[in-house]
């Protein structure tokens, strides 16, 4: 079996930790017996932005549409471009242009970790983000009119279609289903966004009459905000629009030690379209070029593409690997985890666990 994948380091950290992501998955794959194809793109960050003015070359559907799957590092350095630009202008067209609609981002708190929150261990957090990706408050309708007066005023539309809602939320509760506890909370703010947030209210509770056996209910997105942070053990799968989802994904991460373990996947479920695995947090410019980034979460990723890809066994390996190294090695920690590792040391520990088992 071999499997096509497009790489795409981009901007600041994500060079440092798509090597280490990398090197587990070739590790992976010699250890299971299958093949991965690795093809690295250059565009997608500030330096191709300088030379072409652009974030992706025009033809970038026909280059990337082809692979099994794209594996991501981080796209960001707002000093030579700023971040809307870079964002909309290369993540944002993947996830619309390939129909990633639904974004899956697992919080799990690892032995050897150490969460910021007390009395809390590891096993004790455990849930997924799913976070609609395609559509809600990140919209470009809007505009602003009589610019430059005291009249200046800024509106900016949220969409929401009865397919984008539907479909994440059936893949969330699909998703709970096939877990232990089958709970499903879906973030809303219907007491105050009175007109998108109780329709999206409305299509999450016919969805829930569908899976009687999944525990479903909602929280508003303040109070569920403040119960990450003190009882993140009550969560299994929480469903969010592309706003909600997306503060939530990293609010999760940190509740759980650090957003530089933290994994995420763009998935285009009917698999018309190449997925995208990439790591949750950003080019982190402030600790970029130092080697010390952890590189945890981009290896993750790598696991959620190998699962994707139909390599179960190599997937679970890889977790397995990053598990081991953290509860057992706080030698290769990096200064995020507490420890004085580099993004190399911690890297190359997971791949050596993963070929040693
Ligand atoms: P960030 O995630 O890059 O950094 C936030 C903080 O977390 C920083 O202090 C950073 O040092 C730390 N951090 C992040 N990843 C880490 C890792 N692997 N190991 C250790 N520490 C880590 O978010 P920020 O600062 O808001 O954004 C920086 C740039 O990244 C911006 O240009 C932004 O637009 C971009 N960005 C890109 C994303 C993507 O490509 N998906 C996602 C988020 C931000
Ligand atoms: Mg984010």
């Amino acid at each position: 079996q071999r499997h096509r994948i497009a790489v795409i380091p981009g901007d600041g950290i994500g060079r440092e930790v798509v090597p280490e992501g990398l090197r587990c998955l070739r590790a992976a794959a010699d250890a299971h017996g299958f093949a991965l194809d690795f093809v690295e793109y250059g565009f997608a960050c500030a330096g191709y932005w300088q030379r072409h003015g652009e974030m992706l070359p025009s033809d970038w559907r026909d280059v990337l549409g082809g692979f099994d799957a794209i594996f991501f590092g981080a796209v960001g350095w707002p000093e030579v471009v700023p971040d809307h630009v870079s964002l909309w202008g290369s993540l944002l067209r993947f996830r619309r242009g390939f129909d990633q609609y639904v974004n899956l981002r697992p919080v799990r708190l690892l032995r050897g970790v150490r969460s910021p929150l007390r009395d809390h261990g590891p096993g004790d957090i455990d849930f997924v983000v799913v976070r609609e990706n395609t559509e809600g408050e990140y919209s470009s309708i809007g505009g602003r009119i009589f610019e430059g007066t005291d009249r200046e005023t800024v509106l900016q539309e949220t969409v929401l279609t009865r397919t984008g809602v539907d479909r994440v939320l059936r893949y969330a509760f699909e998703l709970a289903a096939t877990r232990p506890r089958k709970r499903l909370t879906w973030a809303t703010k219907s007491n105050g966004i009175a007109i998108a947030m109780p329709y999206w209210d409305e299509r999450a509770t016919a969805m829930a009459e569908r899976y009687p056996d999944v525990v479903a209910s909602k929280d508003h997105i303040d109070i569920l905000a403040a119960k990450f942070v003190l009882r993140p053990g009550q969560y299994d799968v929480v469903v969010a629009g592309n706003l909600f989802g997306d503060i939530l994904s990293d609010l999760g991460p940190a509740c759980a030690g650090t957003i530089g373990i933290a994994p995420s996947a763009n998935i285009n479920p009917d698999r018309t379209w190449p997925s995208l695995f990439e790591p949750v947090h950003g080019s982190a410019p402030d600790i970029a070029g130092r080697g010390i980034a952890n590189p945890v979460g981009q290896i993750w990723s790598g696991a959620m593409m190998l699962e994707h890809l139909g390599e179960t066994a190599a997937a679970a390996a890889v977790v397995a690997a990053i598990e081991r190294v953290l509860a057992g090695r706080p030698d290769v920690h990096t200064p995020d985890l507490g420890g004085s590792g580099t993004t190399e040391s911690l890297g190359a520990a997971i791949a050596a666990e993963i070929t040693r088992e």
